[in-house]
């Protein structure tokens, strides 16, 4: 049978109730809370026919971006088509999460797409798009997909304050500051658990360069981030680059050893979390322990080349940093191979996970001039790492090291002046500064 959703969205099922279970998962959805997959279980348990569910199941699996979730992702889709036959709107978010799943990005986006512009308050195609956006670098339909939803749905309308998150987001992928920081506020005062919203508003606050603020901004509502979510590594990390750039090296720390510590549950991301930081703190010549190798450990264990580019390059950062040469060899052979696939994944490899761990193995060998070039020579490819602009920045911020290591005083130079402009309260770009001038 064909049911509406709370925003007009026809849905197949079985049942009203059905109906109301998918809305209170979708929230958990959009709240990254919870265990959504768990209530969708328990949905197409009672009721097989509720194909958004199948969907929502497989779209999940296919963007936890690891390949232990393809055969569940399938599966999924199976069971979606078995319950049919499909609304358009259903057929086209299985087409999605196919092409994803076959690495064909483009057409995962051209699904999207057609989808949205049919359906434009289709809430859970919209946060897939959203998340497909942000691991394909599609920075600009970060912006503008959210905005024609918002368009589209009027204040009362459940859900809406999730949409100005994910605009508020876009908004700051594409430099929006000030808007952003508006729309993400607005979005967190309507919805207090909405973590990507917050984590918008961090973006802002890391892009500005207002660390102090930033550490606020988290203090103040840690237990809205923190608890129940599995996005609070992702935010912890956020506070951890704060406390970074004001050169609190103990808090760093222990929001590492709080958060991101890799442990039974960890995800590949809150793993690229943990080497994201770990490598900054590497870079400004800090001791960590052996936190390394117990991360590098954990990426052997879960992470596998070529599912996607922004695994790849945090997994060389773990393999270099624990000084695991024999991996980050292999995991380069392996690119290699990858790299010669005619897929958009393969293109991302070729253009930009390569060189970017060739640069990672060169600094690891201390080899600064190689690092240098390379980084240097990776123009607007590097958008194809993925991840946000805050995500991005590692690639600066190793090119300012190797720079100031190789001798290259004009270049390190021009780029911490530039970085001082957007961040002039950082303590961490005046040290370096300093030690130019030494
Ligand atoms: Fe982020």
């Amino acid at each position: 049978m064909a049911f509406e959703d709370p925003r007009g969205v026809p849905l197949t099922a079985a049942s009203a109730e059905s109906v109301r279970a998918y809305e209170e998962a979708l929230d958990r959805i959009l709240a990254f809370a919870g265990d959504p997959v768990g209530a969708l279980d328990r949905l197409t348990e009672r009721d097989p026919a509720c194909v958004q569910a199948h969907l929502a199941k497989a779209a999940i699996h296919a963007w936890a971006l690891h390949p232990s979730f393809v055969g569940r992702a399938r599966e999924a889709l199976d069971l979606a088509r078995k319950a049919g036959p499909l609304l358009d709107h259903e057929r086209r978010q299985a087409a999605a999460v196919e092409a994803w799943l076959d690495g064909r990005y483009a057409d995962a986006g051209r699904e999207f797409d057609a989808l949205l512009a049919a359906q434009p308050r289709h809430l859970t195609a919209l946060f897939f798009a959203h998340q497909a956006d942000f691991f394909a670098g599609r920075t600009g339909a970060l912006e503008a997909r959210p905005r024609r939803t918002l368009e589209a749905l009027t204040a009362d309308r459940p859900g809406r304050s999730f949409v100005l998150g994910m605009w508020a987001f876009g908004l700051e992928e594409n430099g929006r500051f000030a808007e952003a920081e508006e729309a993400g506020r607005e979005a967190v005062a309507a919805a207090p658990h909405d973590v990507w919203a917050i984590h918008a508003v961090g973006h802002v606050l890391e892009e500005t360069g207002r660390s102090a603020e930033g550490i606020r901004w988290y203090g103040e509502r840690e237990r809205d981030w923190a608890e129940n979510s599995y996005f609070a590594v992702h935010n912890a990390w956020h506070l951890a680059l704060y406390h970074l750039d004001r050169e609190e090296t103990g808090a760093v720390l222990a929001v590492y050893d709080r958060f991101l510590t890799p442990g039974r549950r960890s995800i590949l991301l809150n793993l690229c979390d943990g080497a994201a930081l770990l490598w900054r703190l590497h870079l400004a010549g800090l001791a960590v322990g052996d936190r390394w190798e117990s991360l590098a450990e954990a990426f052997a264990a879960k992470y596998r080349p070529g599912c996607h580019v922004f695994d790849d390059v945090h997994a060389m950062f773990a393999f270099v940093g624990a000084g695991e040469t024999a991996k980050a060899t292999r995991l380069m052979a392996d690119l290699a191979a990858i790299a010669e696939g005619v897929d958009d994944r393969a293109l991302q490899v070729r253009r930009a996970g390569l060189p970017v761990c060739r640069a990672i193995a060169a600094f690891g060998r201390s080899d600064w001039r190689s690092a240098v070039d390379l980084l240097s020579g990776l123009g607007a490819d590097g958008l194809l790492m993925t991840g946000s602009r805050a995500q991005r920045d590692i690639l600066e911020l190793t090119l300012i090291e190797a720079a100031i290591r190789a001798g290259d005083r004009s270049l390190a130079r021009d780029l911490l002046e530039r970085r001082l402009q957007r961040k002039p309260e950082s303590r961490r770009i005046r040290r370096d500064l300093r030690r130019l001038a030494a």
